[in-house]
Order: C-alpha cells, then sequence, then structure tokens
C-alpha cells in the first residue's frame, strides 16, 4: 500500500512532468489572443494557411483547431527569422515564439476573434512541409465529396468539419452527464454476436476457430440490453456502435451510432420523459438552446392523414386532406374509381408554372404514383373579382364537388391543389413527400425552428408482399398495448412504440418489450415462427425472461442523425470522421478490399469468383 506521503511525492512528481510538458508546447491556441493579451510573449503551432509578403513584411495566417491567427515577421525584429520565412507554404506546420501587437490602424478584423492583433515573430521552427494539398483548407472551397473523403484528414482541417466533431463530441458529454446523474449505467455489449433481426441485412465475420460459421455485427444491442434488464441493471445506456447492410442515404450509414437506452419497472411515460430530458440537456449545453418541453404528440394515424408520412415535418403548415368521398361520385374517373384520394392545398401555388409543375410531378413518380393533378384558383383576366378554376380536371368537377372542395379545403383565390388518387401506400408517400419538397421551394422552412414531436401508436405488425407475411413494423420484442395477448386479429394489433422525430427526421425509436416469455412466444408466433425456428434462433432469449425478467422499455436515438441536424449538416457523413461512401467504400484506406489466399484459407473460406477462374 502507498503511504500518504509516497501519494504526495507522486502527486508532485506528476505536477513537475505536466509542468515540463507545457514548458515545451504552446502557450496559446492559435484561436484564443485577443487585445487583453497585448505585449505577452506567446509560443503558438500550426499550419500555414496562407502566407503574404507584403512590403518588406511577411505574413502568415496560422491555423490549428482553434482558429487562425496572424503572425507577422519583420526584418528589423528578427532578420534570421524573416528571411527564413520565405520558404512557407500553406500546409506547412511549423512553431514559433514571438510577441503579441495590436495591428496597425485600419488592419483590425472585427470578424475575428483574433483580429485586433497580430503576433510580432522572433524566432520560428519547422516541424514539417507539405506537398501541396489537392484543395485549399477553407470552408468556401467545395472540392467535392470523394476528394474530401480520399484526403480526410485534409477535409477534417477545414472549420466547418472540426466544428462538427467538436459538437459531437459535447453531444456525447452532454448526454453521458444526463443519464449518469439519472443513474443510468454504461455497459459495452459486443459486436460479434448473432444475428438479430432489426429488418437489415447483417455484416457477417467468418469464424477461424469454428470454420463455417459466423458471426454477425450488432444490428443494435436490443437483445444484450433487454438480457441487462433481466440481470436487474436496471438502467443501462451505451453510446453504441450499430452496423446494417442497407441501401445508403444522406441519414444512413453501414456503421452508425446510437445512443441507446434501456429501462426496467417503466411504462412509456417514463420512457418518454426520460427522452425528452435528456434532449433538451443536449440542446442547452451543445448550442444554448432552451426547448420547450413536453413534445407535442401524434399518433400514427393522424401523422398518416395529416401528413402522409410517419415522420412529419411540422415546421410549416401544409397538410394533407382525405377527399375521397366528395371525388366518389365524380365524373374523372381516377378519382371515382380510386380507394383513397388526398389532396393539398398550397396557398399562393397559382404563380407556379408549367415548368415548375412538370418538375413535381416527376418527383411524385419516384414515389410510384403515375402524374399528379393539379387546380389553379385564379382570377380572370375580365373578372379580377371572381375565382376560374384553371386545370385539366375542372371540366369534371360539378359545382357541388367544387363547393365541397372549397369548405373541406379551404380554398381561396391564389391556390393551388395537388391531388394525388390510388393505393394509400403510394398517395400519402407521393404526396407526403412533395409536401417538403414545396415547402423548401416555397421557402417556408425556418431552418433555425428545431421541431421536435413523438408518434405513437404504431401498428405492430405490417404485411410483406414479398415474404407474404406479417413482419415486426418496430422489431419483434415490442410489445402490443392492451395487455399481452394479440388476439384473433394480430395485423389490427397497435404496438407500445414511440419514435421522437426532428424536424422531419426519425430521431430515435423504442417500445415496452414483452417481458414474458409468453408474450414473446405469441409475437413470433404471429410473425410465422415454428416453435422450433423460434426455440433456435431466440431460445437464450425466451429463456432468459422466464428466469424473472422485469417489465422494461427503451429507446435509441441516431447520434450521427442528431449532431447533423444540430449542426445544420445536409448529410450525417458530414459530422462522422471517417465515413462511408453512398456505395459502402471508404476511399480514405480503400475498404473494402481482398484479402490473401491465405487469410481465406485460414478461415476455411473460398470465393466463388475464383473457383470459375
Ligand atoms: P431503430 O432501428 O429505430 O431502433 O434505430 C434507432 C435510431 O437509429 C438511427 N438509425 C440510423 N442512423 C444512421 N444510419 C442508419 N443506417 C440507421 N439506422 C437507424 C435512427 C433510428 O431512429 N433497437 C431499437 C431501439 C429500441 O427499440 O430501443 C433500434 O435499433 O435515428
Amino acid at each position: 500500500m502507498t503511504t500518504e506521503t509516497q501519494q504526495q511525492d507522486l502527486q508532485m512528481e506528476h505536477q513537475q512532468y505536466i509542468e515540463a510538458l507545457e514548458s515545451f508546447t504552446r502557450t496559446h491556441s492559435c484561436g484564443e489572443l485577443t487585445a487583453a493579451n497585448l505585449g505577452q510573449e506567446v509560443r503558438l503551432a500550426g499550419w500555414v494557411q496562407f502566407r503574404r509578403d507584403h512590403g518588406g513584411l511577411i505574413f502568415v495566417d496560422l491555423r490549428d483547431r482553434a482558429g487562425l491567427t496572424q503572425v507577422v515577421f519583420i526584418p528589423e525584429v528578427a532578420p534570421k527569422a524573416h528571411e527564413a520565412a520565405r520558404i512557407l507554404r500553406s500546409e506547412y506546420v511549423m512553431a514559433l515564439d514571438g510577441y503579441v501587437r495590436a495591428r496597425p490602424e485600419g488592419m483590425a478584423n472585427p470578424g475575428m476573434r483574433t483580429g485586433e492583433i497580430e503576433v510580432v515573430v522572433r524566432s520560428w521552427k519547422l516541424l514539417n512541409t507539405s506537398k501541396t494539398p489537392p484543395f485549399i483548407i477553407e470552408d468556401r472551397v467545395d472540392p467535392g465529396e470523394n476528394l474530401r473523403l480520399e484526403y480526410r484528414y485534409l477535409d477534417l482541417r477545414r472549420p466547418r468539419m472540426t466544428a462538427n466533431i467538436v459538437l459531437r463530441h459535447k453531444i456525447g458529454k452532454a448526454v453521458r452527464g444526463y443519464l449518469d446523474e439519472l443513474g443510468f449505467i454504461e455497459v459495452e455489449t459486443p459486436f460479434l454476436t448473432r444475428s438479430t433481426p432489426e429488418g437489415a441485412r447483417d455484416f457477417l465475420v467468418p469464424s477461424r476457430v469454428n470454420q463455417g460459421d459466423f458471426y454477425a455485427l450488432p444490428q443494435s444491442p436490443q437483445i444484450f440490453k433487454q438480457m441487462l434488464m433481466v440481470s436487474g441493471i436496471d438502467r443501462y445506456f451505451q453510446i453504441a456502435r450499430c452496423f446494417r447492410d442497407e441501401d445508403l442515404r444522406a441519414d444512413r450509414q453501414p456503421e452508425f451510432t446510437q445512443i441507446d437506452i434501456e429501462m426496467s419497472f417503466v411504462d412509456e411515460e417514463a420512457v418518454m420523459r426520460m427522452a425528452e430530458g435528456l434532449i433538451a440537456r443536449v440542446l442547452k449545453e451543445a448550442l444554448g438552446k432552451d426547448i420547450p418541453l413536453p413534445f407535442a404528440r401524434l399518433t400514427y394515424a393522424e401523422a398518416m392523414a395529416d401528413y402522409g408520412v410517419d415522420k412529419p415535418d411540422t415546421r410549416f403548415d401544409l397538410r394533407l386532406k382525405d377527399v375521397t368521398s366528395i371525388v366518389k361520385q365524380s365524373e374523372f374517373r381516377l378519382f371515382a374509381s380510386a380507394s383513397l384520394v388526398k389532396a393539398m392545398r398550397v396557398p399562393g401555388g397559382e404563380a407556379f408554372s408549367r415548368k415548375e409543375i412538370d418538375d413535381f410531378t416527376d418527383f411524385v413518380k419516384i414515389y410510384g404514383a403515375q402524374g399528379l393533378a393539379w387546380i389553379k384558383l385564379r382570377a380572370p383576366e375580365d373578372a379580377p373579382g371572381a375565382t376560374e378554376w384553371q386545370s385539366p380536371i375542372a371540366k369534371f368537377l360539378s359545382m357541388k364537388e367544387r363547393e365541397a372542395l372549397t369548405a373541406t379545403l379551404g380554398l381561396e383565390r391564389g391556390d393551388i391543389v395537388f391531388f394525388q388518387a390510388g393505393d394509400p401506400a403510394m398517395v400519402n408517400a407521393a404526396l407526403g413527400n412533395l409536401r417538403v419538397k414545396l415547402a423548401g421551394h416555397l421557402g417556408l422552412i425556418d431552418e433555425a425552428a428545431h421541431n421536435f414531436l413523438w408518434v405513437t401508436d404504431f401498428p405492430l405488425f405490417e404485411y410483406d408482399e414479398e415474404e407474404k407475411r406479417l413482419v415486426a413494423c418496430h422489431h419483434p420484442f415490442t410489445s402490443p398495448g392492451g395487455g399481452e395477448a394479440l388476439g384473433e386479429k394480430p395485423e389490427n394489433a397497435v404496438a407500445r412504440a414511440y419514435d421522437m422525430v426532428l424536424n422531419g427526421t426519425e430521431l430515435g425509436g423504442g417500445s415496452i418489450r414483452n417481458h414474458t416469455a409468453k408474450a414473446q412466444k405469441a409475437m413470433f408466433k404471429a410473425l410465422g415462427f415454428t416453435d422450433d425456428e423460434a426455440g433456435e434462433q431466440f431460445g437464450f432469449l425466451t429463456q432468459a425472461l422466464e428466469m424473472g425478467a422485469p417489465p422494461h422499455g427503451g429507446i435509441a436515438f441516431g447520434l450521427d442523425r442528431l449532431v447533423m441536424l444540430l449542426a445544420g449538416a445536409d448529410s450525417i457523413r458530414d459530422v462522422i470522421a471517417f465515413p462511408k461512401t453512398q456505395k459502402a467504400t471508404c476511399l480514405l484506406t480503400g475498404a473494402p478490399a481482398g484479402v490473401s489466399g491465405k487469410q481465406l484459407r485460414e478461415l476455411g473460406l473460398r470465393l466463388r469468383e475464383k473457383e470459375k477462374e
């Protein structure tokens, strides 16, 4: 055991070590010197942003993570240092000693924190040279994403990218602080595991020791966090990496990070309150922003009815209206025969050109629509007080139908109304996505707003056309509402699940789980598993549920999406240090890449392409 004196000695030694380290390194970062430091001797280190030779003086903007400082080489102050500075090029790495002085009259830059001062160099040292970088390290320059990803280390030197990485760190810190205060414990769970049915394809890892067998990388820690509840951990969290082999989009990556949470002895309300508090804390700590609690709530049915999607963007007020019953008898056959007809009134849309409407029509075709019906309400030239219905379909609509549409949609002169008729999933997807596109087009979106809301009462199942069976909407561990029993018609069951939505993006989702083996088995049965199949794949889970599993539930947030939205970035790739491309490749390292024949043999694998050769 160490005595108290030994402890003190150790501490002193450590202190001396820290001081020695500090005397060797910088006194300040490149982002902090102001008029308050005038006259001070300083040591800075960083990268040369830019060198200017000007009237016998040499100026360098020196950059590090914290910002830029102007340094000046003056022949009268340090002739050798000045002479040598001619070799400096962009991205060279240097350290310097000098003193802080005010910039001359009229040369101050009020837009920069260090804009009042400059550092006069007494001596400096070249720490490294740099080849000419493939792009200038500046926010304004857009070298294209491929080049940025190939030279990601240079891309991350850009202030905006550095700021994103710092914001990500701050958010992680706020999350850990909040959850720790509430008694949550961070527990790591395995990467090499069994496949869990989270709805995407698994990434598989072949086993060398057990040839022919594979691990799956976790799509989420779902089953492990439920096991931890059975263990009595009670409140678990993890900032956890998840892996899903799915088609990539701006808000999806093959490996991404979740803020994963699970709690025992809770209902939906408790999880949702905890989650709102977490997000409020994150916004406060990371952006200094207060957000009102509690968040608004919509049921899944309400969201689909009014917005056509289950993650509505409520920063603007365009809404869909079901007009099926109004146009049921219409002479317009497409409307009369459709199972669902929905309309969206867009104030001011009467001014849309033919070209704009054609673009919107092409857009809805992405969602399976054949076309896009529209009506403009305009003032005729010869009768400015009147309202004319201008549309290729106007002639099919009776007076009565027009009146009913006007009343239901609140139509006014200057509007355009878009219609979609047909299969409900297509109608909702087409108009729901058009809604967002139009809001952008018309500038209706307040980019500074953070509109949070909950969507609740999801269906427990959806019908999978390809597999011809029910699949879980959320995942198979979610408990049905109204007790354990799934009843006669499982397809009508409501899930005890909730999604948190921010500005039209699904930020997180969770549910109350089946905590009895009986309920979980009923779920597997409804999903079409035989007892043997369920036992083979999930026997360990049902067994654990039989050993005193407490009622439990949780949620997981997409950390990358959260950072993206708070950073105002367009893609999650901009808030991940080393992301993959849309084709799931890493342009920096060249992954995925081939492996040697020896590696394959060790794993007991042979490539089929190679076989043919
Ligand atoms: P879910 O599958 O809804 O739930 O995922 C939770 C959140 O993770 C984010 N997310 C993604 N982010 C980036 N790239 C992806 N490919 C990706 N996929 C999902 C989303 C999403 O809301 N185990 C459950 C949670 C629970 O029930 O507690 C789960 O993983 O923001």
